[in-house]
């Protein structure tokens, strides 16, 4: 039995969800809980020099090196971060977990939704979420977010067509799973955002 509840941000990249993510913990923290704010690839020692590798835009590795990096990083990021404050009754707030390798490596890259499942079963067990706010936007508004920052990294670097199979791969999922997934219409306002992002979290405080 774990007392604390994990809760993770998605979306492809400019989606916006950095931006949201200051606030939510705010609104968590105003109810009281205790938060834990961390990310993927990375959260850990060793999951950040792992991340540095993976968004190294001078960096190639094979599509299932990619995977298997990112799916290291989250083992030592459970057993070092999310699973202990989980267990301290801690809310966890994870800004990309394992559906970001679905819907980039298995969307983005077309790697085998199959041997990603394996290794989602290895690394996680039965854990997941217990909430995931998926901020959804048209690819060319996140590219055009994206083509604003200066230094992109290995994956904001990727075409048009990468991010609608992103895109694609994240709406699937959350078709599979409504009731872990909620879809946030990131291309609204900021504060049309805000009001669907506290109105779910308010649902899940509430009956959770
Ligand atoms: P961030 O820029 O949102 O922090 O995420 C870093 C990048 O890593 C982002 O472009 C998505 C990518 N990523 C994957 O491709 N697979 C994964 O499993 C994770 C966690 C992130």
């Amino acid at each position: 039995m774990i007392p604390g509840k994990f809760i993770t941000l998605e979306g492809i990249d400019g989606a916006g969800k950095s931006t949201q993510l200051t606030w939510i913990v705010e609104l968590l923290q105003r109810a009281g809980l205790q938060t834990v704010v961390t990310r993927e690839p990375g959260g850990t020692a060793l999951g950040e020099q792992l991340r540095a590798l993976l968004l190294d835009k001078t960096m190639t590795m094979h599509a299932e090196t990619e995977t298997l990096l990112m799916f290291a990083a989250r083992r030592e990021h459970l057993d070092k971060v999310i699973i202990p404050a989980l267990s301290q009754g801690q809310w966890v707030i994870s800004d990309r977990f394992a559906d970001a390798s679905f819907a980039y490596q298995g969307g983005g890259r077309g790697l085998n939704v199959d041997k990603l499942s394996i290794l989602e079963h290895w690394v996680q067990g039965e854990l997941q979420p217990d909430l995931t706010l998926y901020f959804d936007v048209p690819v060319e508004v996140g590219m055009q977010r994206v083509s604003q920052i200066k230094n992109v990294d290995r994956f904001e670097k990727e075409q048009a067509d990468f991010f609608q199979r992103v895109r694609a791969a994240y709406l699937d999922r959350a078709r599979q799973f409504p009731d872990r997934i909620k879809i946030i219409d990131s291309s609204q306002s900021l504060a049309e955002v805000k009001a669907a992002v506290e109105q779910t979290l308010k649902d899940v405080l509430n009956h959770g």
